[in-house]
């Protein structure tokens, strides 16, 4: 299943639901993380709230990546991580693409830093007007996260 769309800043987003369609080394990982029965989210110091997520670092796979900054902006353990889709952003000057996995996570450990968060946060709902609230990250604004969770309910 693909989706085409514009993001927050008008960039235009292919999101696909198969397995790595745009690039078997993405660069990016996002990380939809429940804990229990809630969200786990990390609050960027400049972009706000969202879901945990970065860059692939080199010699890392993009999984491996994914569990480091869950831990990294979190201190989440992960139980189990899945692949759920891939997405390829056109900024106009670069693009990226970024693999996104769901994760259940095990514990919360406290870090001393959460590199450039401010750490963990639990919701037991993510809001319904998250694309008109201030709080949350630019990231959390586009239609990956709709699909997303979706494709999570079904
Ligand atoms: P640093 O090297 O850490 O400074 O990163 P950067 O600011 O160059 O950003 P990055 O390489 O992570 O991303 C480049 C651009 O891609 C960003 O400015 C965003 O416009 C876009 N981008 C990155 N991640 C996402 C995402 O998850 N969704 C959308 N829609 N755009 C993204």
């Amino acid at each position: 299943m693909n989706f085409t769309f514009k993001d927050y800043y008008h960039n235009e987003v292919e999101l696909s639901f198969g397995k790595e369609p745009f690039s078997s080394t993405p660069k990016h990982v996002w990380v939809v993380c429940k804990y229990k029965n809630q969200w786990l989210l990390t609050r960027h110091r400049t972009r706000g709230l969202e879901f945990p997520g970065g860059k692939v670092e080199a010699g890392e796979t993009a999984e491996e990546a994914a569990i480091r900054e869950v831990m990294e902006e979190t201190g989440g353990i992960i139980q189990e991580i899945t692949y759920l889709a891939q997405y390829y952003v056109d900024g106009k000057r670069d693009f990226i693409i970024k693999n996104v996995y769901f994760a259940t996570i095990k514990s919360l450990q406290p870090r001393e830093d959460y590199m450039e968060t401010l750490g963990p946060v639990l919701l037991k709902e993510l809001p319904q007007n998250i694309k008109q609230n201030r709080q949350y990250s630019f990231m959390m604004k586009d239609d990956v996260l709709v699909h997303c969770l979706a494709c999570l309910n079904d």
